[in-house]
């Protein structure tokens, strides 16, 4: 029998884990400028956390879900995103009471059912950052600004954000239905998922991907239209906090985003180069979903970055990332090999990393290693070096050979090297 991984879910080689790392290790020095801090949840929550916290009548809790039972019939789920949790685990330990403020991120794996195609999978990774306790436009700029400041200096600059404003629970409801009054006309345009949505969660229908559906909302009431002076104050709030950051944005009015917890600012951040799975950022306000889930009515705000995305764009914009060994050691004969396990030890110790072969091989094979393996430099020992006390360093670029003394040949290395 072969083994084959799952649909949808793939392994990160050794060769592309350099773009990976540099992506987690640039994140981590930008949101540390902006005051976040790591946190790591669980991958499994309780399935009704999910379906209360993202909605019913999502696609995501109502066809993506990885549900499975425990022992006493409890639905558990493999995470489909991570906000859900991170307010779970927000409330579950306080965490406003040590700080009213709370910015925090987390970096790993999400699980969503959906049809595998380009940019999108089933376990997929997604960078996400959320402010909890402050309900001021400032809070969603900063945050804009934060993920467009990263973007920028991973080197891409060829993105849009688009933002929108979804209004709060009471001028959304206006809205609603008239959207409601506006579908029901429009019925027999409408796909059969729409023709649900329509009723249960109308807003939903911008959202669909079905020609005739797009036809039939071009004429739509607005939801800008709308929306209550206060929320209007807040979202022109936002963008004069953008103007002045001078980060370029456009407004989308059909920017509904696929998860039912939004109040106010939604925004994405798109690309021209990954065909339809074009967002590698979505994110926006959520200010009931505190409360909803079983905590104090505290505002909160956040967006995730779809990392597979973002290593798509970065694999065209930069060379491969691979580390390659700063030394390889060719010992030849017993003395030499003896010698060479325990200077191979010490480098390593101070921190080089080494190679060597781990069976007796003869120069040619040794050096076809050195070559394979891409290391930089090779250090020659066999009996007449040991005799001089002198080995031969052979720089693997330039072909050049240089002797180096035995005696205190680790410092040697290091102070060749310029460690
Ligand atoms: P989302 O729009 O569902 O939002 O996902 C955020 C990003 O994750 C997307 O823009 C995309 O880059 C990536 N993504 C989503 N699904 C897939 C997939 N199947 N394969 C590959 N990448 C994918 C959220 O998840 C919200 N929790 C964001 C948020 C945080 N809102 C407020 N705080």
């Amino acid at each position: 029998m072969n083994y084959a991984k799952i649909k949808g879910f793939n392994d990160i080689l050794p060769e592309e884990i350099g773009i990976w790392q540099k992506l987690e290790a640039e994140t981590k020095q930008v949101f540390r400028a902006f005051g976040f801090r790591e946190i790591r949840m669980p991958l499994m929550e309780y399935t009704e956390l999910f379906s209360r916290g993202i909605g019913e009548e999502t696609d995501v809790v109502s066809k993506e879900m990885y549900t499975l039972k425990d022992s006493k019939d409890r639905g558990m789920t493999l995470r489909p995103e991570a906000t859900a949790s991170m307010v779970r685990a927000y409330i579950e330990h306080q965490l406003y009471l040590k700080n009213p403020i709370q910015k925090l991120f987390t970096i790993g794996p999400m699980f969503r059912h959906e049809k595998p195609q380009k940019g999108r999978f089933r376990q997929f990774h997604q960078i996400d950052a959320e402010i909890f306790g402050d309900p001021s436009p400032k809070a969603d700029a900063e945050l804009i600004m934060m993920i467009m400041h990263l973007l920028n200096r991973l080197g891409l600059n060829d993105l849009t954000l688009a933002i929108n404003s979804l209004g709060c629970k009471e001028c959304r409801k206006e809205f609603r239905e008239k959207l409601q009054g506006f579908l029901a006309q429009k019925k027999d345009l409408l796909c059969a998922d729409c023709q649900r949505r329509a009723e249960a969660n109308p807003l939903r229908v911008f959202d669909c991907k079905e020609e005739s559906c797009k036809k039939a909302v071009a004429e739509a009431p607005r939801l800008l239209d709308f929306i209550c002076p206060d929320c209007r104050a807040h979202f022109q709030g936002l963008q004069d906090y953008l103007k002045a950051a001078g980060i370029v944005f456009k407004v989308n009015d059909r920017l509904v985003r696929g998860l039912d917890y939004y109040t106010r600012t939604t925004f994405e951040i798109q690309t021209e180069k990954l065909g339809t799975q074009n967002a590698v950022t979505g994110g926006g306000r959520y200010d009931g979903l505190v409360k909803l889930l079983g905590g104090p009515d505290h505002p909160a705000t956040g967006f995730a970055v779809g990392m597979e995305r973002l290593v798509a764009l970065l694999a065209e914009e930069t060379p491969a990332l691979e580390e390659k060994p700063q030394l390889f050691m060719v010992a030849l004969g017993a003395e030499a090999e003896q010698k060479s396990f325990l200077w191979v030890k010490a480098l390593r110790e101070a921190g080089v990393w080494v190679e060597a072969a781990y069976e007796s091989k003869g120069l040619k094979a040794q050096m076809k290693m050195a070559d394979r393996c891409g290391a930089y430099r090779v250090l020659m020992v066999g009996e007449n070096e040991l005799a001089t006390g002198k080995g031969l360093l052979r720089d693997m670029q330039t072909k050049e050979q240089k002797e180096i003394g035995l005696d205190r040949l680790v410092e040697n290395l290091l102070k060749e090297m310029g460690i």
